[in-house]
């Protein structure tokens, strides 16, 4: 396969570019070049590429806009240039690049950039001959705690947020070839334990040889807390329990184990309906390394001691909020169990980058535990990077927060069924219950339901609050996952339905030049290879919504193309005259990328729906 770098040397001298990346940062490095030779004293300036959005044609497709920032640099030097006669000169000093048909000076000082026709249709067949390869990005190995409920605890709404959101960073970084670590910090530790455990050596107290029968969990919790709050002697003993818990008394253990793994069990059940995978390494984990850190601190003089409690300032200032890293009775905090997790992750994993995904209103802890952990020398700004991916609220479509009739907490179970029951009426009454096989009909449904979860959740900034709801996000147009996932099976019809076998794409590629002449066909090969660029602005800011707008955006413009463009020709009588070999290769091409950027949303198309 011939690389972009080897056809840029067959060019003469061009940049030397990894194959794989993309669009923009080719041409960072086309102009930064130019910029180095035009202007040497200037060569640290960052490259400004853009992408054109005009519709005109003759704006080209993408933009470099450094002549403006450069005429103003050289005026401080007393040098006074214009800021077009600065793009011209840029535009005589960038090497030849496959990738650019011509450039052309515009405006003030622009220097728009045309891609190339013959360079779009030679990487749109490397795509169909060897699948959507990533774009080359420097590996790193990243941790992604996300997810994170709490024993015994229900998993809400926020929970299945981190939930979604989380799975489709660590498919994206995966993508990009990152080594990703899927972590569940499992609130599986703490002092909610100690009477967790004194109930159930009441309820069942033949625990230690028979499973209890908790289905309950909940319930259970809330009858414990109301003995706690009600019961002296109890609240004793459950004070005993948590000592006994964290000293490995092994009767508690077992009773941990036993209340952990029925609240493990319903997770696993999520997870598994939703298609998540990820391994669990819950607070209770960090037990040992609590105490470790603990003396790490105080070695280093950052404990002070504040009625009875130790706490650690995130600065030298000490202002904001200190973190409580020893409680007045001994006991450890969800503070002590983060400064444990983050310097076990950056020294033990070696992580050189944490991604927390948690909700918005852990933002200050989160803050403050990432300047605790500069301060203490266990993370280093220069090598390691650490993200709060925060989110926001689910709201319910009354705008208040998200909550069942009766003001209870949507159990996390039950909303997926209702998803189920929601997408199969929608099917039916597309009359899809009467051509679809009962498999293919489940399949569908599924796909819907689980589809428009996530993807009514990945498809906003994540920052902001979202409404939830099963009426919108089950909408076949506009953005959403319907819309997606109806077009995709309409495009992947097309070539089943030619009345040829387009199964060996490497086979027919032999034989078929994919040819972009029609306006509507090289518009949306530029679009498809737009999607390096999309995957590295998601995967450097973190946002999912970009990808999301980009599948629309895929499918929108595919829409224009089969609208205007025959890929099969009929006659009267409905029998296929002539098919368009060229065009069923875009069809498939487009496929391809959806199905790519699918996976990374976790969405499941199925191939009849
Ligand atoms: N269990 C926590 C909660 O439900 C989330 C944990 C997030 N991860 C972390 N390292 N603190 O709020």
């Amino acid at each position: 396969k011939k690389s972009i770098a080897e056809e840029s040397n067959a060019a003469g001298g061009a940049p030397k570019l990894k194959e794989s990346s993309s669009i923009t940062e080719h041409l960072e490095s086309v102009f930064g070049q130019a910029i180095a030779s035009a202007f040497p004293e200037f060569r640290d300036t960052p490259v400004i590429i853009a992408p054109v959005n005009s519709t005109s044609a003759k704006f080209g497709d993408y933009q470099c806009n450094n002549a403006m920032g450069l005429s103003k640099k050289l005026k401080e030097k007393g040098i006074s240039k214009a800021p077009r006669d600065i793009a011209t000169e840029l535009k005589g000093h960038c090497p030849p690049s496959p990738l650019i048909e011509k450039l052309e000076i515009a405006g003030a000082g622009f220097v728009n950039v045309f891609l190339s026709k013959d360079y779009a249709a030679s990487a749109l067949s490397n795509l169909l001959r060897y699948g959507v390869e990533p774009p080359e990005v420097k590996k790193r190995r990243v941790l992604v705690d996300f997810s994170s409920p709490n024993i015994a605890k229900q998993m809400h709404v926020g929970h299945l947020r981190s939930t979604i959101i989380g799975e489709s960073l660590c498919r994206l970084l995966e993508f990009l070839q990152h080594d990703v670590i899927r972590t569940n910090h499992l609130g599986d530790w703490g002092t909610q334990f100690g009477m967790l455990i004194a109930h159930l050596e009441d309820r069942f107290p033949n625990y230690l040889n028979e499973s209890p029968p908790i289905s309950d969990l909940q319930l259970f919790y809330k009858e414990s807390k109301k003995r706690f709050d009600e019961d002296e002697e109890f609240k004793k003993r459950a004070y005993s329990r948590v000592v006994s818990l964290q000293k490995g008394v092994p009767n508690s253990i077992k009773a941990w184990e036993l209340i952990c793994n029925v609240s493990r069990k319903e997770f696993q059940t999520i997870y598994e309906r939703l298609d998540i995978s990820i391994k669990e390494r819950g607070e209770s984990f960090y037990q040992s390394r609590m105490l470790s850190v603990v003396e790490y601190l105080r070695g280093k003089g950052l404990l002070e001691e504040d009625e009875g409690r130790k706490i650690m300032w995130p600065d030298d200032t000490k202002t904001g909020i200190p973190l409580t890293i020893v409680k007045s009775d001994g006991g450890f905090t969800y503070d002590t169990s983060d400064m444990a997790a983050i310097r076990y992750r950056l020294e033990e994993e070696l992580c050189d980058w944490i991604i927390y995904v948690v909700d918005a209103g852990q933002s200050t802890h989160f803050n403050t535990i990432f300047k605790a952990a500069e301060r203490s020398t266990i993370l280093n700004p220069l090598t390691h990077r650490v993200d709060h991916v925060q989110f926001g609220v689910v709201l319910g479509e009354d705008g208040k927060k998200f909550k069942t009739r009766s003001g209870d907490t949507v159990k996390l179970a039950d909303l997926l069924d209702e998803g189920l029951k929601r997408s199969l009426l929608q099917l039916e009454s597309r009359g899809r219950d009467k051509v679809l096989t009962p498999q293919e009909l489940k399949d569908a449904q599924e796909s819907l339901a689980y589809g428009c979860i996530k993807y009514s959740d990945l498809c906003h900034n994540r920052i902001s609050d979202y409404i939830f709801s099963f009426d919108k996000m089950l909408e076949d147009r506009g953005n959403t996952a319907v819309y997606l996932l109806y077009t995709y099976t309409r495009i992947c019809s097309i070539a089943r339905n030619c009345g040829e076998d387009f199964s060996n794409l490497p086979e027919i590629l032999k034989k078929t030049n994919i040819v972009l002449a029609h306006e509507k066909e090289w518009k949306l090969a530029k679009t498809l290879l737009k999607l390096h660029d999309i995957l590295i602005k998601c995967s450097k800011e973190l946002f999912l919504h970009f990808l999301c707008e980009f599948c629309f955006e895929v499918c929108t413009v595919f829409t224009e193309f089969y609208d205007s463009c025959y890929c099969i020709e009929k006659n009267k009588q409905g029998d296929i005259i002539a098919v368009n070999h060229s065009r069923i290769l875009l069809c498939e091409a487009t496929a391809a990328v959806l199905r790519q950027c699918f996976y990374i949303l976790g969405l499941k198309p199925v191939s009849k729906m």
